[in-house]
């Protein structure tokens, strides 16, 4: 099927209404969602267990979440979360099914958008596709608050589209060295080729807070002497806690199976001090929304 003739007849105007609309008082006309999106230089320094936690522990804190998992190829968020999604935005561009047909319910509430095998596309669609893809896209806008992006590692076109379509981005990184010249390398392309100048820094799997703490330092000091005006939020750490990769294997969020370990703990601060956190909408004012950022990116893919 011509996929301009799919996205007209399957993205009707009637825009996707969660069954938890009405949790946050934050759902108002012209309301902006934040997005924040987990990236890292380095593959597997835990961006897909911190999405997911942070998503739950939001979730709980009556928050209205959506997780893109835009780990193109790879479904790794669903079975993370032990969830089959038959759907993927591949369907939704071929127009066999709309955009609230393939969004999964997650533990705690958060929804999945799971469009790994179909993100791709996004960078074929002629304008005329894009325009009711937006639509369509549009409609979520007012029915949730934070749209959490988990990106693939390294530096491809891919990881920076994303990076560049969010608010916030944070920058997972490990102790380990091969960690810290991935996430300066990913920095460096964000920043000298896109003009971002604003990260923020988690630390995962650091045995104490001075490690995370040194860790930290090597990567503002590394920034600092060859980026010039940067600025690194830290965020603290992730402790190294055995309970997430038990809880990775029975495919729960270590914060629901064991709510007390020390991991656990830090996702719920976390989550917290992200509400708290003054959210200012920094970017460019005349595209306010994600979507907008992501589809009018020519070739960005
Ligand atoms: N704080 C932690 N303590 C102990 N193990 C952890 C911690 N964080 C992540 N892990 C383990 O590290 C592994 C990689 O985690 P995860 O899949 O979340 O990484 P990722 O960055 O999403 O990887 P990829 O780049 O392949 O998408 C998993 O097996 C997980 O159990
Ligand atoms: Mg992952």
């Amino acid at each position: 099927m011509d996929q301009a003739v799919g996205l007209r007849s399957r993205l009707k105007s009637s825009p996707y209404i969660p069954s938890d609309i009405g949790k946050s008082n934050s759902c108002a006309e012209g309301h902006i969602p934040r997005v924040i999106s987990f990236t890292s230089g380095k593959g597997g320094v835990g961006k897909t267990n911190v999405v997911a936690n942070l998503a739950f522990a939001l979730s709980r804190q009556g928050k209205r979440v959506l997780v893109l998992d835009a780990d193109l190829g790879l479904a790794n968020i669903d079975i993370l979360l032990g969830l089959a999604p038959r759907y993927t935005m591949r369907h939704v561009f071929s127009g066999e099914k709309t955009l609230d047909e393939i969004l999964v319910e997650g533990p705690g509430g958060m929804r999945i958008m799971p469009a790994s095998s179909g993100v791709q596309e996004l960078a074929d669609l002629s304008e005329s596709q894009k325009l009711y893809l937006l639509n369509e896209l549009e409609g979520l806008r007012n029915c949730i608050d934070i749209l959490i992006i988990d990106t693939a590692a390294g530096i491809s076109s891919n990881v920076v589209y994303f990076n560049l379509a969010s608010h916030e981005r944070v920058v997972i990184v490990t102790p380990e060295p091969t960690s810290i010249a991935d996430a300066y390398a990913l920095i460096k392309i964000l920043s000298t080729k896109h003009d971002i100048k604003r990260f923020s820094i988690l630390v995962n799997l650091a045995v104490t807070e001075a490690e995370a703490e040194s860790v930290f330092k090597r990567l503002s000091m590394v920034t600092d002497r060859f980026l010039g005006s940067m600025s690194l939020d830290y965020w603290g750490l992730i402790p190294h806690d055995a309970c997430i990769p038990r809880a990775v294997k029975k495919q729960r969020v270590v914060v629901d199976l064991y709510p007390e370990a020390s991991s656990s703990r830090r996702f719920v601060e976390l989550a917290e001090s992200i509400c708290n956190r003054n959210y200012e909408d920094r970017s460019d004012g005349n595209i306010k929304f994600f979507w907008k950022n992501l589809l009018q990116a020519p070739g960005a893919l």
